[in-house]
């Protein structure tokens, strides 16, 4: 079967790294690993911006990531030809002799001109009444089931019924096509290889369908229904126009027509499903407001379209960006990535419904010359009215992912192959219910003005546990590599990551403590806290070498300032955020100082790596030395020195009163629990309007701002909950903050610009935020 093929292969296919795979840049992309799959943009960024015309000697593959690059590409079809389909390899696309898709001029334009009648604007005009009874009665059985797959359910049923009127095939055998076209359109290369019973299944399929050719041939001859828009009859008919086919040529024109017209438009819909999902306040906003739905569909396109590549062939060497390529190589697109090409796109990350598309920043993801897709119109109008119908349907409920989704694993086509739905009501946040999804991973969304600006910049990916080692008693570390074997995201000295964890355990922030320069691991210290919240006992415990979690971030609420020189001074555990900026004001030829305390030598990690600094490191394991002397260490304040100090909440406050007399800036302090609070300036209920949104919303004393926010199903960004990791800062625009959180400092408190919604509240009566 083609899941279990999936899965069993995985570890015999997935790509080795090569290092004549790697490009000067350091950047290793292959369109068929982990990566390319489920998290690809941040790697098609890469390309872009570091290798824009890439080769993968392993793949024999050139790839084009950069908008202005792709769209010249697809135009150029006389030196970038279609000659061996569209897979990246030019052996799996084969439909037979009248494939469209490894067509080039002039006989391409002969057989699209032959089943042009299909797709006019008329003829797609005449399917909507059909499609949207069709949707509307579908969408009720899976509201009156209270949810289900709604891939199975909901968009295949809708998409083959559409797809088979279109090409004149009977709709009352659409299990058989369910069942056997599904598997046939595994027929491009995917992730995990071919599935083993892909080519019985194709063969079947196509079998059936010049059973289906036949038999409207014998009609045609009859005479019946000769003038019939749909693309068999175009086919049949072509003597008409002067063509002649065998029925090779039918069939294969016929079979590409209908996988492409199945598979494309299944994957704009649950594209479509997965974006409402992730942005719960955009199905309030659609329904009421539905003229935005067409804009809708199209940012869907560009922010998570349906086909993510096309390959081509060249013809002749073909110079880009100074990089020539040569005659006979197979080039691959990514449509994916210059959809999201900042030179095109402003804020390509960010989806925005009101997103103005010109012919600028057409969208690519159907292509662009002689081969865009034919039946683009068709996939837009039936995600305009599927969504139509969805919205119209919702009763103060809204339709939210519960389970675990599952992508295709196909080269070209980006949607899903299962997408467990519930209803529930409008604002419930069921994202409690999916271990594994991600958090909130919302900036910001304003659902009563035209724009909503909703979409986190932050990098999520699996990540494999490549070591784990105990660094001191009751201290271990953990290197964690890209489970794909990618690069991780760029960071910075004092940056922190989000260690999902799956099955229930809270997700908890650990700093970076390895080498920023090392893209191929990010490198943990944790301390094992019985009394926590089980996150690190799980990492003591449970955890092992080849385990794969997930990370989120990085982000840095602890930035390393330039500076001549620096005291760090590090408690215990609090030693992993100093590690990476030693190494940078090693770099840098800064003068500094570290003050390491901890209970006692063995409890302190590592020691080793730090002794070879010398004299510069000062060890004080309490048991030996005593505490730490602050006041010979802080006791002359110096205008050139920064002072970092990260530890336990004793060490920090005396600290910060060590410094009293220092210059205001000069001391920067991590915390990885809360501050101690002591009560909030206001104990009445206070009002907090946001401004984007159009909102007015009440804090009653008992809950946070960002607790009211999320059940207005307004999202927001948030991890920790309790103030330490700075996720979710907005901007104040009136009102004055009490800030309760262990991130701003006392800068940045005075200013009142900022705050953390998830325990800070408000002085006044009135707050407003740029939300
Ligand atoms: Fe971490 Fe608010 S969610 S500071």
């Amino acid at each position: 079967m083609w899941r279990s093929v999936m899965s069993a292969d995985i570890e015999t296919l997935e790509p080795k790294r090569d290092a004549r795979t790697v490009d000067p840049a350091g950047i290793f992309f292959d369109p068929l690993s982990y990566s390319a799959f489920d998290h690809p943009y941040e790697m098609y960024r890469l390309l872009r911006d570091h290798a824009p015309v890439y080769y993968n000697e392993r793949r024999d593959l050139w790839v084009l990531s950069r908008y202005e690059d792709v769209q010249a590409a697809l135009r150029d079809h006389a030196r970038m030809v279609n000659a061996l389909g569209n897979d990246m390899d030019g052996t799996h696309d084969s439909y037979g002799p009248g494939n469209l898709i490894a067509l080039d001029p002039p006989y391409h334009g002969v057989l699209r001109d032959l089943v042009q009648p299909s797709f006019t604007p008329k003829a797609v005009k005449d399917m909507e009444a059909r499609m949207r009874a069709l949707a509307r009665d579908l969408l009720a059985r899976f509201r009156a089931a209270g949810g289900g797959d709604f891939v199975t359910d909901v968009a295949l049923p809708l998409v083959f019924d559409s797809s088979m009127r279109l090409l004149g095939a009977p709709v009352g055998d659409t299990k058989f096509w369910q069942d056997h076209l599904l598997r046939s359109m595994a027929r491009t290369i995917g992730q995990f290889g071919i599935p083993e019973d892909a080519a019985a299944s194709n063969r079947e399929a196509e079998e059936h369908l010049a059973e289906v050719v036949r038999g409207r041939r014998a009609e045609v001859a009859a005479g019946i229904n000769t003038d019939a828009p749909d693309v068999i009859t175009q086919i049949l008919t072509a003597a008409r126009k002067g063509v002649t086919l065998d029925e090779a040529e039918e069939v294969g024109l016929a079979h590409l027509v209908l996988s492409a017209s199945t598979d494309a438009p299944e994957a704009l819909l649950t594209n479509c499903l997965a974006v409402l999902d992730k942005f719960p306040g955009l199905q309030r906003h659609l329904k009421d407001n539905p003229g935005a739905i067409r804009n809708f569909v199209e940012e869907t396109l560009r922010y998570d379209g349906p086909a993510k590549n096309l390959c081509r062939q060249t013809t002749a060497d073909v110079t880009i960006r100074g990089v020539t390529i040569p005659r006979d190589s197979r080039v691959m697109v990514l449509m994916g990535s210059a959809s999201r090409d900042e030179r095109v796109y402003d804020d390509p990350d960010l989806f925005d419904v009101a997103r103005r598309f010109t012919s600028k920043n057409k969208i690519l993801t159907f292509g662009e010359g002689i081969h865009n897709c034919m039946g683009a119109p068709i996939a837009r109008l039936l995600a305009q009215v599927l969504l139509e119908e969805l919205v119209a349907g919702l009763d103060g409920d809204e339709y939210r992912i519960v389970g675990t989704p599952e992508r295709w694993a196909k080269q070209m086509v980006r949607g899903f192959a299962s997408l467990p739905m519930k209803i529930v009501p409008a604002g419930r946040d069921t994202r409690k219910l999916k271990p594994h999804a991600s958090a909130a991973h919302v900036q910001s969304l304003s659902v009563g003005s035209t724009r909503l600006t909703v979409e986190t910049k932050e990098f999520e990916a699996p990540v494999r546990v490549t070591a784990k080692t105990v660094e001191a008693d009751g201290v271990v570390s953990l290197l964690l590599a890209e489970a794909g074997g990618e690069l991780l995201p760029e960071w910075t000295p004092g940056a922190h990551v989000d260690l999902i964890l799956g099955d229930g355990v809270p997700t908890r922030q650990y700093s970076l403590c390895g080498d920023p320069q090392d893209r191929r691991q990010f490198r943990l210290g944790i301390l094992r806290e019985p009394a926590g919240s089980g996150g690190s006992v799980h990492v003591h415990d449970r955890l092992a070498e080849g385990d794969v979690i997930r990370i989120r971030g990085p982000r840095n609420n602890f930035e390393l300032v330039p500076a001549p020189r620096y005291v760090f001074i590090a408690g215990g555990i609090g030693i992993t955020p100093i590690l990476p900026m030693i190494r940078a004001a090693e770099a840098a030829g800064a003068d500094w100082t570290l003050h390491y305390g901890g209970r006692s030598r063995a409890s302190m990690a590592f020691t080793g790596e730090l002794e070879r600094h010398g004299g510069k490191v000062r060890i004080w394991p309490q048991d030996e030395t005593g505490l730490l002397d602050l006041a010979h260490i802080l006791g002359q304040p110096d205008a050139d020195t920064k002072v970092y100090c990260c530890g336990p909440e004793p060490l920090l406050g005396a600290v910060e009163k060590a410094c009293a007399a220092w210059p205001r800036k000069a001391l920067h302090l991590e915390r990885f629990a809360a501050r101690p609070l002591g009560a909030p300036v206001r104990n009445e209920p206070f009002e907090v309007h946001l401004a984007r949104s159009q909102r007015t919303l009440i804090v009653p004393p008992e809950q946070s701002i960002l607790s009211v926010i999320e059940e207005a199903g307004i999202g927001v960004m948030s991890s920790c909950g309790e103030g330490t990791c700075g996720t979710c800062e907005v901007k104040v625009l009136e009102g004055e903050p009490d800030h309760r959180d262990s991130v701003l400092d006392a800068e940045a408190r005075e200013s009142g610009d900022t705050m953390m919604i998830c325990v800070s509240r408000a002085c006044g009566k009135r707050l407003v935020l740029d939300i």
